[in-house]
């Protein structure tokens, strides 16, 4: 049963962070793009599956080994659900979101020939653009990369443009995580499809903040990590369609993902197991389906609305300082806001919150080729998840304003 009435109160009691200090301040943790915090119930299933549970998975015939390959399979089927993937097998567990897109790059990558092409956006994350450079550094492939406005937009008619019977895969970020720019993503999936080119979406910057459907998508790939969206560092999924992920041969070789061994050949085991080589996370999947069965039960359009909320009174308070300039500027945002002062380094602004117990992301935030489209060195981020409140953001304005003081 969904909780439809969005109690703030009540969602900030289960993040026990939250009551905490710092600097002898309440905290105040605005930097939700660098990673989230975890409700109680993920800490407790953790700490359970350790206290009580811990046992390798796929491989005892005895109960702990059975118990933590139910649970492990379960958090699968959990996460297949939310983000509805027709088939639990689709959904691979990776160490994160770049290990994620690093498989794609391997494996997928394999199927590549010298001279194909790979088109990525000028908004990507470093973990969006070193895994297709190292790979067409090994293949002889082209890298081609979609321009963007100044209002950190996607330059449409430049994507058209580069389109071509060349490109094989489209790889971009579904949300950025310097802008907060929401990229037109159907579009650009159908687009790409017209010319055979297979798309995966970086989903790290998306999937916390609004309900993903992949097969509303058509995505043919999908990316995320743990520990941003409520769960556990060290794991991460790839989604991919069932016969493209058949289509590609294997990421890393070793336990769990062989059929069968001989020193002559090995064959390999059937999905998601042939993606999944050695002992994994077992406590980290099985965190992140309970970080997905809490999400399961909010209200999602009550979180947007929230979100929504909280960016608009943030961006409406920011515009009013003098000499504060917000860098990104798209019709659609998540809840992602970065800035930049007249004569101030954001890393003495990052500094001087942190006093006031107050946590921002301050730098070039993985996206140096943004940075250097914008012609600046790095930006202040605030980054919201649902757990902040309007109340946080007139402490972080007064904070923000007294750090200015100081620093002019
Ligand atoms: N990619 C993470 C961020 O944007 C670390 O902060």
């Amino acid at each position: 049963m969904k909780d439809l009435s969005f109690s703030i109160d009540e969602i900030r009691s289960q993040f026990p962070i939250l009551k905490r200090t710092v600097n002898g301040k309440k905290l105040v943790y605005f930097d939700n793009g660098a990673s989230s915090q975890k409700p109680q119930c993920v800490i407790d299933i953790i700490n359970n599956y350790y206290c009580n549970e811990n046992a390798n998975i796929h491989r005892g015939v005895h109960f702990l080994s059975q118990e933590a390959t139910t649970n492990y399979e379960n958090a699968r089927e959990t996460i297949q659900h939310y983000i509805h993937a027709k088939e639990s097998c689709e959904i691979i567990f990776t160490r994160g979101g770049t290990d994620s897109i690093n498989l794609v790059a391997t494996s997928f990558g394999e199927t590549l020939q010298k001279g194909d092409e790979i088109l990525i956006s000028f908004m990507e994350h470093h973990s969006n653009i070193v895994p297709w450079q190292m790979l067409c550094e090994r293949k002889e492939l082209v890298l081609k990369v979609i321009p963007i406005h100044s209002t950190g937009e996607l330059n449409i008619e430049a994507f058209e443009n580069l389109l071509s019977e060349k490109t094989k895969l489209l790889a971009i970020t579904h949300v950025s995580n310097t802008l907060g720019t929401i990229n037109p993503v159907n579009y650009l999936i159908k687009k790409a499809h017209t010319v055979g080119a297979k798309v995966l979406l970086d989903g790290a910057q998306s999937i916390q903040h609004f309900p993903i459907n992949v097969q509303e998508l058509d995505c043919d790939f999908f990316a995320f990590s743990g520990h941003k969206v409520f769960g556990p560092t060290g794991v991460g999924v790839l989604y991919g369609k069932k016969e493209l992920l058949e289509s590609i041969p294997p990421y890393q070789g070793g336990g769990d993902m062989i059929s069968k061994v001989t020193f002559d050949k090995t064959t390999y085991n059937e999905l998601p197991h042939k993606f999944e080589a050695g002992t994994p996370h077992i406590s980290g999947g099985i965190a992140l389906g309970k970080a997905f069965e809490f999400l399961n039960n909010l209200d999602s359009e009550a979180v947007i609305q929230h979100e929504r909320a909280l960016l608009a009174y943030a961006e409406e308070k920011l515009m009013q300082i003098d000499g504060l300039k917000i860098i990104g500027n798209s019709k659609h945002k998540a809840s992602v806001i970065s800035f930049i002062i007249d004569g101030i380094h954001p890393f003495d602004v990052g500094t001087l919150l942190d006093k006031q117990g107050i946590a921002v992301r301050t730098g070039h935030h993985c996206t140096q080729p943004l940075m250097d489209f914008f012609q600046i060195p790095g930006t202040i981020r605030a980054s919201f998840a649902m757990y902040n409140t309007l109340e946080e953001i007139d402490i972080f304005i007064a904070a923000l304003q007294r750090s200015i003081d100081m620093l002019k």
